[in-house]
């Protein structure tokens, strides 16, 4: 059965074979938390948009969520093959149209059409995923660019610029790692087509200092916080990491060590140049980053659990204030959970006479029972995990169990309620994924 024609921010989108975002997803739309004053993603966007001011810089923060295919996978170099483009991983309208998975989509329409030198985006994005404290499909991510053009710097020298205006930023007392060489040939190389080797040094230069004041910024707030704690008058101590996205190279992750261990905060490089080619303005190189505002929110106001920003109870919003007065979230009551386990056999499409045939069970994602966990237990769920995996030795049909936590984070859960939502997922298990529960 095709799913009816989906409406949207005031467009529809004919549904296909690819279809699979379903309406309480799509009842997200318009919640735009990182738009919302006084919450704690808002906040967060707020103080990276402070390290990024106009006119250099611009800031998008209300590009529709709904993107094509071209813009979030393929204008930014994502092989045909990339596992993000599966309809397990990602949200589809339909076969040419996706919920963004990140907001890199935007890049190349921004190149574009960007006046300013750089800019910032904040958007909702959208991930199938699993169901913990730190996961949930719908996220934030922020990111920013700077481009220098050769054609309208003094001798065209982009390398010389970047190094004057690196000497222009702040500096700060963050202690940093930076063991690796800016261009590595294997492990992070220069687009030696387009770039010249002082360029990308100076690019990366400024860059790095960016980021590092960017960061110096957000956990400054949170530190001037600890409660007369010794170690808030140390250094914070960061360090880059080589790392590897299709759309920037060389590209480097920025980990922060806070609480005992080195968080990863953010992804970046050097733009690659066929995006800028491609958006009309070849004459232009320069960084970019992204960065997930969740994740630091969850740091920076400790917040124990991803589903609170969903909240709309004052308890949780009524703790948070403005950009000024960053301080920890006081949980109000821990309330007790019920968990509740289901076991089922996988549909097996061989069948499995004359014994020894395994079973065909590669049409099972995890993603997909996460989401009839979430479309029946919503905000209620906890987290889930699989406890248990086997093989039957003789037929070989794989089962498997999974462990559902259920518990609300605003009253205490009645277990006969848990019972009528476990009731639930295990009928749309069957009716959905034609599992055989055991
Ligand atoms: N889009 C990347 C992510 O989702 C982050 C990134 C943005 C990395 C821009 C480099 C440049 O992880």
């Amino acid at each position: 059965t095709t799913p009816p024609t989906i409406s949207a921010n005031g467009n529809s989108y004919p549904p296909d074979s690819w279809t699979n975002v379903p309406p309480s997803i799509l009842s997200y739309l318009p919640r735009k938390l990182h738009l919302q004053p006084s919450h704690p993603v808002s906040i967060t966007r707020e103080v990276i948009e402070s390290c990024f001011p106009p006119p250099t810089y611009t800031h998008y923060n209300d590009l529709d969520p709904i993107v094509s295919v071209y813009e979030n996978f393929d204008s930014l170099n994502f092989p045909p093959d990339h596992p993000g483009r599966n309809r397990t991983d990602t949200y589809y309208l339909n076969k040419d149209t996706v919920l963004r998975t990140h907001s890199s989509a935007h890049e190349a329409e921004i190149f574009r059409h960007n006046k300013s030198a750089g800019y910032t985006i904040s958007a909702d994005v959208y991930r199938r995923d699993a169901i913990d404290r730190s996961h949930y499909p719908v996220f934030h991510q922020m990111e920013g660019a700077r481009m220098w053009d050769r054609r309208k710097v003094e001798g065209g020298d982009v390398a010389r610029v970047a190094r004057e205006q690196l000497t222009q930023l702040e500096e700060h007392d963050l202690e940093v790692e930076d063991p690796n060489p800016t261009i590595h040939p294997e492990r992070n190389p220069l687009q030696a087509e387009h770039h010249r080797v002082e360029e990308v040094e100076a690019i990366a230069a400024h860059l790095k200092r960016s980021l590092e004041l960017m960061v110096n910024e957000l956990f400054s707030r949170a530190k001037r916080r600890a409660t007369g704690d010794a170690a808030a008058d140390e250094p914070l101590k960061v360090r880059w990491v080589e790392a590897y996205f299709p759309f920037t190279s060389p590209s480097w992750e920025l980990e922060v060590f806070w609480q005992g261990d080195w968080l990863e905060i953010l992804g970046c490089g050097i733009t690659k140049q066929d995006i800028l080619i491609n958006a009309n303005v070849p004459n232009q190189l320069g960084w970019a980053f992204g960065v997930g505002l969740e994740r630091l929110a969850m740091i920076l106001f400790s917040i124990p659990d991803i589903r609170l920003f969903w909240s709309k109870d004052p308890r949780f919003l009524g703790q948070f204030s403005t950009a000024d007065d960053i301080k920890p979230f006081v949980p109000f009551s821990k309330h007790p959970a019920c968990y509740k386990d289901v076991s089922f056999w996988l549909r097996s499409s061989s069948s499995a006479a004359g014994g020894g045939l395994r079973s065909n069970s590669q049409d099972f994602h995890e993603n997909d029972m996460m989401e009839i966990v979430r479309d029946v237990g919503g905000d209620l769920v906890e987290d889930v995990k699989m406890i248990d995996e086997f093989a039957h030795p003789v037929s070989g049909r794989k089962s498997i169990c999974y462990r559902i936590n259920y518990r609300s984070l605003e009253r205490t859960l009645k277990n006969e309620e848990a019972d009528r939502l476990h009731e639930g997922v295990r009928t749309r298990l069957v009716e959905k994924l034609g599992v055989e529960l055991r």
